[in-house]
């Protein structure tokens, strides 16, 4: 603990003397979500995460997360330095779906809309019509059908399916999937559930469709937490990585929450309900962020024009 104290005010006056602000996921270690609340940065879902680094003054935004986000802030704030604790943070939506192959796959269906998830690379989203995070992918797909169109859809087939079903749209999917998300077994929480009558589960949507029926609420991270403070129960079984935990805990004190059984529990599993890559994030690497030459986000311009489109339009779709 000592350590992380000198650890954390080192990383509190590299900040101010860097211009540089923090902007961290929810699913990092509390101590990095800690931090970049006490330093006037954000903690949050990946849709506020684009739009907080894309309105702070700050010259670099330093990501801590998954390597979309990076790129995602990049793209929006060229001119802006975007550094993050480490590369190698990725996500297995992002491997899953190789940009060529991806490509191949739209120029077969030029008649359908391309609506793809944050998740993925800029090439990715240079070939899109539409981003979208889980927050609203709801929203656009719903406001595409009643216009008419018919959706291509990536990279993950479960959020794909869940939005398909709520919406009736013509959705087409890519097979890709959250290898953390699809570990949520239907069986553990209906189990979870006879010992906590009383508790509300709280999904997000990159889980299997058999996981997401037993929901009461699905949702973004954000939306998730946000059930958590405004639903009546005292109870909560929640289907997502449990980094969640520290911001749900901290809104809602008096509350309990349960994290959803994956098929390794018990056992020791690496990326059961604990992303591996969000796990790279550290008190150390993000302290000497400034010092190494292996870390900081660039993307191809011409790229980067491309995605900046399909992305504009999410902040737009809904403030
Ligand atoms: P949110 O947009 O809900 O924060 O999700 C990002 C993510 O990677 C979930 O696994
Ligand atoms: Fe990707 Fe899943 Fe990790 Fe989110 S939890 S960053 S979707 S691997």
């Amino acid at each position: 603990p000592e350590q992380e104290q000198a650890l954390k005010a080192q990383i509190k006056q590299m900040l101010i003397e860097r211009d540089a602000v923090l902007v961290a996921h929810y699913y990092t270690d509390p101590i990095i979500q800690s931090l970049a609340e006490e330093t006037g940065g954000c903690v949050s879902d990946s849709l506020e995460m684009a739009r907080f680094g894309r309105d702070h003054p700050a010259s670099t935004l330093i990501v801590a997360g998954v390597k979309f986000m990076g790129e995602t802030a990049k793209i929006l704030t060229p001119h802006k330095r975007v550094l993050m604790p480490t590369l190698e943070a990725t996500c297995s939506l992002d491997i899953g779906c190789p940009a060529d192959e991806f490509s191949d796959f739209c120029d077969q269906y030029p008649d359908r809309t391309v609506v793809v998830y944050a998740n993925t690379s800029a090439a990715v989203k240079a070939r899109a019509d539409w981003v979208v995070t889980s927050s609203i992918a709801l929203d656009v797909v719903d406001y595409l059908d009643k216009k008419g169109e018919k959706i291509l859809w990536a990279p993950d087939k479960h959020l794909g399916a869940y939005v398909q079903k709520q919406t009736g749209a013509d959705v087409l999917l890519w097979d890709g999937a959250c290898i953390v998300h699809e570990e949520f077994k239907a069986q553990g929480i209906e189990d979870l559930k006879t010992l906590y009558p009383e508790a509300a589960v709280l999904v997000h949507p990159e889980s299997p469709q058999s996981v997401v029926e037993l929901a009461d609420v699905v949702g973004s991270t954000s939306q998730l937490i946000n059930a958590a403070q405004t639903l009546p129960n005292q109870e909560f079984i929640v289907a997502t990585d449990q980094g969640i935990f520290f911001k749900m805990q901290q809104l809602c004190p008096e509350k309990t929450f349960h994290v959803a059984p994956t098929a390794g529990s018990g056992a020791s599993c690496r990326s059961c309900a604990n992303c591996p890559w969000m796990a790279l994030n550290e008190l150390e690497n993000l302290a000497n962020v400034f010092e190494r030459d292996d870390n900081e986000i660039f993307v191809d311009a011409e790229l980067a024009k491309q995605a900046m489109k399909p992305l504009d339009r999410m902040l737009a779709f809904k403030k």
